[in-house]
C-alpha cells in the first residue's frame, strides 16, 4: 500500500506586483495546493511556463516561504520548524535545477565543488568525502577524471550529471527535479531521464518531477498533477492524464503535442486582469472553449471523476447529472 513521504495541504504563495492601473497588487503564484508524494514514487508536475511549478519546488525545499499551508515530511510538520530543527531535514530534501551551468560555480573545479558541498553538509573527513564522491560518480555514469575539470570544460549532459550527484551527496529521500532536461540537447535528454529513473529505483527515491512536456511527464511519472496558473486542475495516474485527460486544459496540453500538429495558444495568460481577478470563477474560463455561465459563478472544486482521478471542472459534473437524470429509453 502507498505510504506517504511528503504531504502538502492548502499551500498558497503570492508575490507583490505593481500594476499601472491598480497600483500595488498581489499576484497569486500558488493557490490552495494540496497533494501527497508517496515513498518510492515519481509524481509528475506539468503546466506551462509561469504557472508556479518552480515556486512550488522551491517552497518544498525551503528555498522560499509559503504564505499559507502545511508541509509534512515523514509525518513531521517541517514548514514551521526553526532553522536549527530543520537542519536534519535539509539534506533529505534536495532540488536539481533546470540550468546546470548556473548551478555550478565556474571558478572552482568539479572536485572542489563536491568536497565543499560535503563539508557544508557536515561530512568533513577527507576519506569519507572521497568514498562518497567516487561511489556517486559511478552511479551517475562519470569517471574521477572529471573532478579536475572546471564546469565550462564539461558537456551539458556531464554538468547535469554532476548536479544530480550534488543533490545525492546528502542521501536525500525526496528530490525535486525541475525541468532537468529542458536546457539539454535532445540527444542527451533521454540519457538523463533514464539515469534519473534508474537512480530512483536503485535508491528508492521519491521525486517531484517538473516539466512542461507531456511526453516527458508520461515517460517519467507514476502519478501526475496538472497545474494551471497556480492551481491544480487535474491529478491522476500518468495513464489517466495522458490518455483520459478530462480537464479542458489537460486536453489542450495533449492537443499541443508535436504529433497532434496543434499549437498551445496563449490567449488570456498575458492579460494582467486575468492574473489578478481569479477568485470567484474557474481560472481557466478565459481560455476554455466550453466556458458557460456556471463557470463564472464560483470556483469549481477538485472532485473525484474516478478512483484517484481528480478534476476541477463543472462541465464534467453537469454531464454526469444530465446522464443520471436522462429518462431511460
Ligand atoms: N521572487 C518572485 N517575485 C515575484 N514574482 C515571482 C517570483 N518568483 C516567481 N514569480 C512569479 O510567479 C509565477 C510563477 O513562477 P514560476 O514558479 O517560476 O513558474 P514556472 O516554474 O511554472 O515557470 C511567475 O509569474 C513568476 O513571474
Ligand atoms: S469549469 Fe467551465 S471554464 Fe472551467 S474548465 Fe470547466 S468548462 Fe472550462
Ligand atoms: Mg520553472
Amino acid at each position: 500500500m502507498a505510504e506517504p513521504l511528503l504531504q502538502v495541504y492548502n499551500l498558497s504563495k503570492s508575490y507583490p506586483v505593481r500594476d499601472q492601473r491598480r497600483g500595488k497588487e498581489c499576484f497569486q503564484a500558488l493557490n490552495d495546493i494540496s497533494f501527497t508524494v508517496n515513498k518510492g514514487e515519481i509524481l509528475g508536475l506539468i503546466g506551462e511556463s509561469g504557472c508556479g511549478k518552480t515556486t512550488l519546488g522551491r517552497i518544498l525545499c525551503r528555498l522560499d516561504t509559503p504564505d499559507d499551508g502545511t508541509i509534512l515530511f515523514e509525518g513531521v510538520q517541517i514548514d514551521s520548524l526553526k532553522e536549527k530543527d530543520y537542519r536534519k531535514y535539509r539534506g533529505r530534501i534536495q532540488m536539481v535545477f533546470q540550468d546546470p551551468s548556473s548551478a555550478l560555480n565556474p571558478q572552482f573545479r568539479v572536485g572542489e565543488i563536491l568536497h565543499e558541498a560535503l563539508r557544508s553538509a557536515g561530512i568533513r573527513k577527507p576519506l569519507a568525502q572521497k568514498d562518497r564522491i567516487n561511489l556517486l560518480l559511478g552511479k551517475v555514469g562519470l569517471t574521477p577524471a572529471l573532478l579536475s575539470r572546471y564546469p565550462h570544460e564539461l558537456s551539458g549532459g556531464q554538468k547535469q550529471r554532476i548536479c544530480i550527484l550534488l543533490a545525492l551527496l546528502t542521501r536525500p529521500s525526496f528530490l525535486v527535479a525541475d525541468e532537468v532536461v529542458s536546457a539539454l540537447d535532445l540527444s542527451v535528454q533521454a540519457q538523463i531521464l533514464n539515469l534519473i529513473r534508474g537512480l530512483q529505483k536503485e535508491l528508492g527515491l521519491s521525486i517531484l518531477f517538473i516539466s512542461h512536456d507531456l511526453n516527458v511527464i508520461r515517460y517519467m511519472s507514476d502519478r501526475v498533477l496538472v497545474m494551471y496558473m497556480g492551481e491544480i486542475v487535474e491529478s491522476g495516474t500518468a495513464e489517466d492524464i495522458y490518455y483520459h485527460g478530462a480537464h479542458p486544459y489537460t486536453q489542450l496540453l495533449h492537443s499541443a503535442l508535436p504529433e497532434q500538429h496543434e499549437s498551445l495558444g496563449d490567449e488570456g495568460i498575458t492579460d494582467f486582469s486575468d492574473l489578478v481577478l481569479q477568485e470567484d470563477r474557474c481560472i481557466f474560463a478565459p481560455r476554455c472553449p466550453y466556458c458557460s455561465e456556471t463557470c463564472l459563478n464560483g470556483k469549481p472544486a477538485l472532485s473525484e471523476l474516478s478512483k484517484d482521478h481528480l478534476v476541477r471542472c463543472v462541465r464534467l459534473w453537469q454531464s454526469k447529472v444530465e446522464a443520471v437524470s436522462e429518462p431511460s429509453r
